[in-house]
Parts: C-alpha cells; sequence; structure tokens
C-alpha cells in the first residue's frame, strides 16, 4: 500500500515507503500493550526508561494507555563497537535523573535488531540495583539477532528491512511519520 504526503514532504513520497503498520494498527497495539503492562504492574509504579531518540512517540503514547502510575526517563546511549566488532560496549550518556534503586524498571526501546545495545545496556543498569528490570519493544527485527535476546513485551515482529516512521528514523529524517515504512534498499 502506498502512503499519502503533505506537498511539503514530497521527498518522503519520492522516496517512495512503503506501509508496513497503519497508524490505527499501533494504536490498538499499542493500547493492548500499555494494559498489559497495567496489569503486570498493579500496585506498583514502575520507571518507564526510554532510550532516545528513537523510542519517545511510542512511549508518549504507553504512558497515556496505562491505567497504572509511573514514572518516566530517558537514557541515551552510545555504542562502540558496532557492525564491524563484535565486542563493542555501551555506555549511558545523558544520564539518568533519577534513581534506579529498588525501582521496577521498564525499559521502552523503539526496536530490538542485532540485540547489542539492549543485552549491554540491560548489565549496566542492573549494576544501579533496581528491583527488577524489564524490556518493552515497540519493534521486533529477531532475523538480525548477534547476541540471544528476548524482550519482556513486544508491539510486533518484523521482516529484516529497515523501518522508519513513529519515531525511527533513517539519517535523522523520517521520525515524524505517524505510520511504520519499509525503506527499500537499505538493509
Ligand atoms: P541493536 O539492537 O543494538 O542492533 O540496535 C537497535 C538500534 O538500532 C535501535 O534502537 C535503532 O536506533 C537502530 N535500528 C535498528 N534497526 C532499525 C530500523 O529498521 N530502523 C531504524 N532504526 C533501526
Amino acid at each position: 500500500m502506498r502512503v499519502t504526503f503533505p506537498p511539503e514532504v514530497e521527498w518522503v513520497a519520492e522516496t517512495k515507503p512503503e506501509l508496513l503498520f497503519p497508524r490505527e494498527t499501533i494504536d490498538r497495539r499499542v493500547k493492548e500493550l500499555a494494559a498489559q503492562i497495567s496489569r503486570d504492574y498493579e500496585g506498583r509504579e514502575p520507571l518507564l526508561l526510554g532510550i532516545l531518540k528513537g523510542s519517545f512517540v511510542f512511549m508518549a503514547d504507553l504512558i497515556r494507555g496505562l491505567s497504572i502510575p509511573c514514572r518516566v526517563d530517558f537514557v541515551r546511549v552510545a555504542s562502540y563497537g558496532g557492525d564491524t566488532q563484535s565486542s563493542g560496549e555501551v555506555r549511558i550518556t545523558g544520564d539518568l535523573e533519577l534513581p534506579l534503586t529498588g525501582r521496577d524498571v521498564l525499559i521502552v526501546e523503539d526496536i530490538v535488531d542485532t540485540g547489542l545495545t539492549l543485552s549491554r545496556l540491560l548489565g549496566v543498569l542492573r549494576e544501579r540495583q533496581p528491583a527488577s528490570v524489564r524490556v518493552c519493544a515497540f519493534l521486533d527485527k529477531s532475523a538480525r539477532r548477534r547476541v540471544p535476546f528476548t524482550a519482556d513485551y513486544v508491539g510486533f515482529a518484523i521482516p529484516d528491512r529497515f523501518v522508519v516512521g513513529y519515531g525511527l528514523d533513517f539519517n535523522e529524517n523520517y521520525r515524524f511519520l505517524p505510520d511504520v515504512c519499509m525503506l527499500k534498499d537499505i538493509a
């Protein structure tokens, strides 16, 4: 299915993104996730910890679907290594404002790809002695895993395609799209 764009963003249309999840489908699924999280954390006040920048749209919708109170914080992570090195490290840059000690932490991530970022971030966060740590990922591209990693909550499993929109970018473009789209010729 084609996506339609206003003339101001014609450059987006020219790249012909293919629609994967329309906004209505996303909205329904995020509400389901929020309901499940509200049930699982009933009687508690989790700290939802978003990984910037990709998770900010998902976080905004997710917390508004919760029926329990929560706290919100964000971290930025810098990866050393990456695709060419398997032993890179993840460092938290732009650190947390809220303490994690004794808190139920729910990491909110846009997409799990190789799994390297989250598996390493979990290690770093556990050192801060939270009561619990779980992961809620909007998308899961499991075909590309390089380390075993399973998120506790997943919005959608997706094929091995590069996706944008709903906060996800390609070179900082496309984050504003309300739908999730696949880009052509980008692995
Ligand atoms: P990984 O799981 O450590 O490989 O890294 C996940 C990060 O890679 C995500 O937080 C995204 O920023 C980025 N990423 C991976 N796949 C995609 C994609 O299809 N679209 C946009 N960003 C992606």
